[in-house]
C-alpha cells in the first residue's frame, strides 16, 4: 500500500481531521508487528519481578508500573483531533484523542495485573474479560468466560503477562474475530520465540508488544528464564 493510499483508509477509520503526526505515528506503527518495549525502566522492574525471591505484593506493584509504562507504546500511535480551547491567557487550537474509546481484555486471571496501570494512563477504556487457563497435561487452553462491551469498531488490547505456546493469546483472538472485532493488539510482558511465531502466522494483523524475548519453553511450556506462574505469583496461589 503507497502512502497516500494509507492517509485515504485512515481517513476512513479516522474521519477528516486526522493531523499529520498522527498519522505518521500509525503510518510507522503498522509497517511493525512487533514492538519490543526496552524501556530502562521497565527492564529494571522486570528484572525484580523475575527474582525468585520477590513477593506477591512487589510483584504485583511492579506489573502495575510496568502496564502503565508500557501503555505509553502501545497508545502512540492513538489518533488526534484538534479542538479550539481557551487558556487564561488565550484561544488556542489544542490535541485531544479522537475516535472510540478502547477495550482493555485481560485474559484471565494474570493479564488483569496489567490492567490497572493501563486504566491509570487511560482512564475512560473500557473492559471486557476472557476466562481461560492452560491444561496442565495438555498446555492447550481451556475456555470458561467472555464479556465484551458493545461497539465492535473498537480498538481491543488483550493483556496478558505470559505469551508461551502462544494458546491462550491464539485463541483469545480467534474468539475476539468471531464476534466481530478486527483492530486488535496484544501487550504481554515476557514472549517465547515460539509463542510470538505462532501469534504472527495464525494473527499475522495482530500486533504484539512485549517488554522481553526469553530463550525458550520447557517441557512443560513455562519460558525459560522467563518469571514462574505469573497468575500464582500476582495473586499469592499455590
Ligand atoms: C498463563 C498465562 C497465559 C497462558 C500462557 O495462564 O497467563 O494466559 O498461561 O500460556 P500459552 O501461551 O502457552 O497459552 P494460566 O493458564 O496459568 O492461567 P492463570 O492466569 O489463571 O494462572
Ligand atoms: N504461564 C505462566 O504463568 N508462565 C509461563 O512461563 C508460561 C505460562
Amino acid at each position: 500500500m503507497r502512502i497516500g493510499e494509507f492517509r485515504v483508509s485512515l481517513q476512513c477509520l479516522f474521519g477528516e481531521g486526522v493531523d499529520d503526526v498522527s498519522f505518521i505515528n500509525y503510518f510507522k506503527h503498522s509497517i511493525m508487528a512487533l514492538h519490543i518495549i526496552n524501556h530502562p525502566m521497565i527492564q529494571h522492574k522486570l528484572t525484580i519481578m523475575r527474582k525468585k525471591e520477590t513477593g506477591t505484593r512487589e510483584f504485583r506493584e511492579l506489573l502495575k508500573e510496568i502496564g502503565m509504562l508500557m501503555g505509553y507504546e502501545v497508545t502512540r500511535d492513538y489518533p488526534l483531533k484538534n479542538v479550539e480551547i481557551e487558556t487564561p491567557m488565550q484561544k488556542m487550537v489544542a490535541h485531544e484523542l479522537a475516535g472510540r474509546k478502547t477495550v482493555l481484555v485481560p485474559i484471565l486471571r494474570a493479564g488483569l495485573g496489567m490492567v490497572e496501570g493501563m486504566l491509570t494512563l487511560d482512564p475512560t477504556a473500557k473492559v471486557g474479560h476472557i476466562g481461560m487457563y492452560r491444561d496442565e497435561k495438555t498446555h492447550e487452553p481451556v475456555f470458561y468466560y467472555y464479556k465484551m462491551p458493545e461497539g465492535k469498531d473498537r480498538l481491543v488490547i488483550i493483556t496478558d503477562p505470559m505469551l508461551a505456546t502462544g494458546g491462550s493469546i491464539c485463541d483469545a483472538v480467534r474468539r475476539l474475530k468471531s464476534d466481530g472485532y478486527s483492530r486488535i493488539r496484544v501487550m504481554c510482558l515476557v514472549a517465547s520465540p515460539e509463542g510470538i511465531k505462532r501469534v504472527q502466522s495464525e494473527h499475522p494483523e495482530v500486533d504484539i508488544y512485549t517488554a522481553a524475548v526469553d530463550e525458550g519453553m520447557n517441557e512443560d511450556c513455562y519460558i525459560l528464564p522467563g518469571l514462574g506462574d505469573a497468575g500464582d505469583r500476582i495473586f499469592g496461589t499455590k
